[in-house]
């Protein structure tokens, strides 16, 4: 729903029947739901969120010191919905929120196992009752397998929603995180090669920061090293090349050909719970009409055996050390949204190319950044 139209309360009629869209920011943030990076229109609106983030760096800094949070979101209440595992999102947005005073709420920590989410309830009767039993709202948080899932929040709720992660398609909060950091550390967002690896079909980190990128920065060329079944889905290919991006795939995992040419390297972790997914897509789509009448279980269990297989054969290969990095440039980066499992050896977590642990950081001071900013106290 546009901001203005949440405003003035022209919201939760009946669900839209077309295809809708998120406001793009046009300069400002507030009020607005954080969908997609889509929304952003120009460089202007990310420089404006990088300056914030420096400010939150200091503030930071201040905190640490007087061990006094800031009052600037004193009275205002934002809920985190997690229907997916988090670590460093779930906490830095409630980090985010404390430090800046605002009452945080988590109404029921695990959606996907505790919510009535369990007895099959919508998301947007979810986002309905959260709205209307706690009183106000002001920011809704939320993480979520399916790839529409904060469209449809957005489109129901009130209040903004701002998409920590949804289904593999979207991530735009780590995609800031990611710019901010490559801005921090190298000086530039501009004459980039961007070396992105490992899930590049499931991951949805990757497919944020490649739009942001070619949306944000010039001269942008992109590597996509990844086996051939975890390929960057072609729709994202061809938004990336109208965009102006140069594109070099290889499908065979070939990091090596382009490890000297490239000032960002982004690994990713293979998503392993995708697989059984894919899998039981792939069988499906195979035995086609004649599903009906097979016995589900052993669909499911050839799913996961066959699962299980495709992962194993993806993640040969994909482990980043320093023998790899010995031909990489010396002002290099190396990246990763986290948590890694085994993709990043840890022998190159003291070369100062290693920055995946500073990143994470950034997400406190982005984050609190995209709070001020869409609830119009930047
Ligand atoms: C990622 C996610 O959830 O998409 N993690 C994160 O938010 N930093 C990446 C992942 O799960 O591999």
């Amino acid at each position: 729903m546009f901001a203005a139209q949440k405003r003035h309360g022209l919201q939760n009629l009946e669900p839209l029947e077309k295809a809708w869209t998120p406001e793009p920011f046009k300069g400002s943030f507030v009020g607005k739901d954080i969908i997609s990076v889509e929304q952003f229109t120009s460089r202007k609106e990310v420089e404006i969120l990088f300056s914030l983030a420096d400010r939150m760096r200091e503030v930071v800094k201040d905190i640490q010191e007087t061990r006094v949070p800031r009052r600037d979101l004193e009275g205002y209440r934002v809920v985190e919905l997690f229907y997916q595992p988090s670590t460093r999102t779930y906490v830095s947005f409630w980090s985010a929120a404390q430090n800046l005073g605002a009452t945080y709420q988590t109404m029921i920590p695990g959606m996907e196992a505790y919510s009535s989410a369990v007895k099959g309830e919508s998301l947007p009767d979810t986002i309905r009752t959260i709205e209307r039993v706690s009183g106000w709202v002001d920011l809704i948080i939320l993480r979520h397998p399916e790839d529409s899932s904060s469209m449809e929040a957005a489109n129901f709720a009130r209040a903004p929603i701002i998409n920590a992660g949804s289904g593999r398609i979207a991530h735009p909060t780590q995609a800031i995180l990611d710019l901010y950091t490559i801005q921090n550390e190298l000086g530039r967002i501009d004459d980039l090669v961007v070396t992105m690896m490992g899930d590049l079909r499931n991951g949805r980190t990757i497919k944020s920061l490649s739009k942001l990128l070619a949306i944000a920065g010039r001269r942008i060329k992109f590597n996509f090293i990844s086996p051939e079944i975890l390929r960057m889905p072609k729709e994202i290919v061809t938004c990336l090349k109208e965009k102006g991006t140069e594109v070099w795939e290889s499908g065979n995992g070939d990091l090596m050909k382009v490890i000297g040419e490239t000032d960002v390297l982004y690994v990713t972790r293979v998503q392993r719970e995708w697989f059984v997914k894919q899998a039981l897509e792939e069988i499906k789509m195979r035995l086609c009409k004649t599903i009906e009448g097979w016995d589900q279980g052993a669909i499911m269990a050839t799913a996961e055996d066959y699962g299980e297989q495709l992962y194993r054969s993806a993640v040969e290969g994909y482990v980043v050390n320093s023998e790899k990095l010995q031909k990489a440039k010396k002002d290099m980066i190396v990246m990763h949204p986290l948590p890694r499992v085994g993709e990043i050896a840890a022998e190159i977590d003291n070369d100062p190319r290693a920055v995946y642990f500073r990143q994470m950081g950034n997400g406190l001071y982005t984050r609190m950044a995209l709070l001020v900013a869409v609830l119009g106290k930047g």
